[in-house]
């Protein structure tokens, strides 16, 4: 089988030595939802002075090219067949979350419905069935784990002849209605979704965009993102059809996604995870060394299950839409609850720009354990769909014992860190006494604690975003994506030395330059807010970004004359200038503020 396919099937297991699976073991899951220090639902999270909230959404636009983890298609129980939003029963395939009966918000059914993840065939109940001894409960993943861009181009070979333009050899894909404020486009409709987006009976009918995976409508940002990289992998693909007007429409195409998944990758690696990670965390990562066939490069439970969820704790409850001078535009930001499976806006209000400019013009949500998830998503989650509306700390609590997940404490130790004996044991992960105290009424010893729970309630490390047990699980699943990658875009048979200089001169701020409507003014890291050291600038300011002149195949093709490999490595030289000369002229930007606010500070001493 090709690698490819073979990591899209499991989800890896980490092996612990206390592995158990804990799915009869209902808790509350309400130390989320009530910390006591801020009423629920009345106060709005602090926003980050730093970071964007470009660096939520890249990360939940990551995890949809990393895993997929399906439930089960029967939503009903196989004993009555009633639904699972519908009963309140513990039978299979579902899985209620207990409602307490003095919960504020839920008063007419005891639960919220869930339904389990679906079990591998011959794991669980049905190995009693297929194999000679019973083996534990084991989940799917059902798109390619690597960093390779499914979410773009889909995970199956159905996938990608839907997204593909497949009535013209321009290797393009897809593209959909055109949008009033430029000659681009957005995303084609989906004509056999499986989720519905028609869910507001006031608005108009606007069917669910389709994209390479089938989460793209599930709230705007990340619908934004994904029109973006449509647009993008069209722009490289009318690029090289210039260059070499010889190729066929599927070598244009497979160039373009080569190109678009190396771009995945370094954005990911090099401008994502620094700030997820900081210092601390991209030493654990270390340096590229080549591609290790040993490393097996499939998701792990656990990082699916709770370490990736981590982005959960970054979401601002506000979608903010902005005009070309960032502020508010006339129809005003949206509460995310508004933005949830509503394509028709992106239709009618305005097309992906504001959006856009939202994410790298407003703050993530601050990350702060006393209150990780913010009530849009714990209150109102795709209320328009759900008769109670979901709560997604709950649905992270309890699909963690849907997939039989070792607890926090387990974790803890797989991290080089003490098993906890106390909560008190914990302080020096979880700082604030009040926390600790509200886990122990809860939980009443370590080893309960639930591993999401517990991630959340973990102090950042220093420079990072999140605490050291997730740091550590993230550091691990990204090695392990990168080293287990034969195709990663570093490794030496991928592209030419010339072509890798030019990948990594992509930006996410160049790619929203050269495939928004009409956005003109951005700052070059978009992960993090405009500032001293990050200003924002005109787009012509900005790096060029990739260069597609060092793609020209050569020998020449109908009198063209292609660039020979020493006019390309003097071309290359001439462009390295000229970054090189931007970069120096930035670093002395960054200096001359940075002497400025220590002058300022040695001032107020
Ligand atoms: C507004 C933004 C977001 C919303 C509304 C959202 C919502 C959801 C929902 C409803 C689930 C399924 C929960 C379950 O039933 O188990 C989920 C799963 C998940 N989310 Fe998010 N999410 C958002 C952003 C993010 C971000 C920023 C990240 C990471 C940085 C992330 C990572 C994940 C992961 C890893 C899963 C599991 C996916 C799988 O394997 O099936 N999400 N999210």
């Amino acid at each position: 089988t090709h690698a490819r396919d073979t990591v899209m099937c499991f989800h890896l297991r980490i092996q612990l030595d206390s592995f158990t699976e804990r799915k009869d073991f209902w808790l509350s899951t309400r130390f989320l939802l009530a910390f006591p220090s801020r009423g629920r639902g009345a106060v709005e999270p602090l926003v980050d002075s730093r970071v964007s909230a470009m660096t939520m959404q890249w990360g939940q636009f990551l995890d949809h090219d990393l895993d997929f983890t399906p439930v089960d298609p029967a939503d009903s129980t196989f004993l009555d067949g009633r639904r699972c939003n519908e009963t309140c029963t513990n039978e299979a395939p579902c899985f209620p979350i207990p409602v307490y009966s003095d919960d504020t918000r839920i008063r007419h059914r005891p639960c919220i419905g869930f339904v389990r993840s679906s079990a591998t065939c011959g794991s669980g109940a049905s190995s009693l069935f297929v194999g000679s001894r019973p083996y534990f409960r084991e989940q799917l993943n059902q798109i390619t784990a690597y960093i390779d861009a499914s979410n773009v181009y889909g995970s199956t070979e159905n996938e990608a002849r839907d997204v593909r333009e497949l009535d013209s050899d321009r290797g393009f894909l897809r593209e959909g209605l055109p949008t009033s404020l430029s000659n681009r486009r957005l995303l084609p409709f989906s004509t056999s979704q499986p989720v519905d987006c028609q869910i507001d009976p006031r608005k108009r009918h606007i069917p669910c965009f389709l994209a390479g995976d089938h989460r793209a409508n599930e709230q705007l940002g990340l619908t934004a993102v994904h029109t973006l990289w449509m647009r993008e992998h069209n722009r490289l693909a009318r690029g090289l059809r210039s260059l070499n007007p010889h190729w066929s429409g599927d070598q244009i195409f497979f160039e373009a996604r080569k190109i678009v998944g190396a771009m995945h990758q370094h954005l990911t690696f090099s401008h994502w995870l620094p700030v997820i990670l900081g210092q601390a965390g991209m030493r654990q990562l270390g340096r590229y060394r080549g591609y290790n066939m040993s490393v097996d490069a499939s998701i792990a439970n656990v990082f699916a299950t709770a370490a990736m969820r981590f982005g959960h704790t970054l979401i601002n409850p506000v979608l903010h839409r902005l005009n070309a001078s960032y502020k508010e535009i006339a129809e005003g930001s949206l509460r995310l609850h508004q933005a949830f499976f509503a394509p028709h806006r992106l239709v009618g209000e305005g097309g992906i720009d504001p959006i856009l400019r939202g994410l790298v013009g407003r703050g993530a949500k601050q990350v702060e354990p006393t209150q990780p998830i913010n009530t849009e998503l714990t209150e109102r989650l795709f209320q328009l769909a759900h008769e109670v509306a979901l709560d997604l700390a709950a649905l992270n609590i309890q699909r963690g014992r849907d997939h039989g997940l070792p607890g926090y404490n387990d974790w803890r130790s797989f991290c080089g860190r003490h098993r906890a004996e106390s909560f008190d044991d914990m302080r020096w992960s979880i700082r604030d006494p009040r926390l600790r105290e509200r886990m122990r009424l809860v939980y009443g010893h370590p080893n309960n604690v639930d591993l999401f729970a517990g991630l959340v309630a973990e102090d950042a490390v220093d420079g990072s975003l999140v605490g050291p047990t997730t740091l550590c699980l993230l550091v691990d699943q990204m090695r392990r994506l990168r080293d287990g990658d034969r195709f990663w875009y570093e490794s030496p048979d991928q592209f030419s030395h010339l072509q890798l200089a030019q990948i990594r001169r992509t930006s996410l701020a160049r790619v929203i330059c050269d495939n928004a409507d009409n956005v003109t003014a951005i700052q070059p890291d978009v992960f993090h807010l405009p500032g001293p050291g990050n200003p924002r600038l005109a787009c012509s300011r900005l790096d060029p970004g990739l260069n597609l002149k060092f793609w020209k195949e050569c020998p020449a093709i109908d009198g063209q004359q292609c660039l020979t490999s020493s006019r390309m490595k003097r071309e290359a030289e001439s462009d390295d200038r000229v970054r090189l000369r931007s970069q120096v002229d930035e670093l002395a930007r960054q200096v001359e503020n940075l002497s400025r606010q220590l002058q300022s500070f040695e001032g107020s001493g």
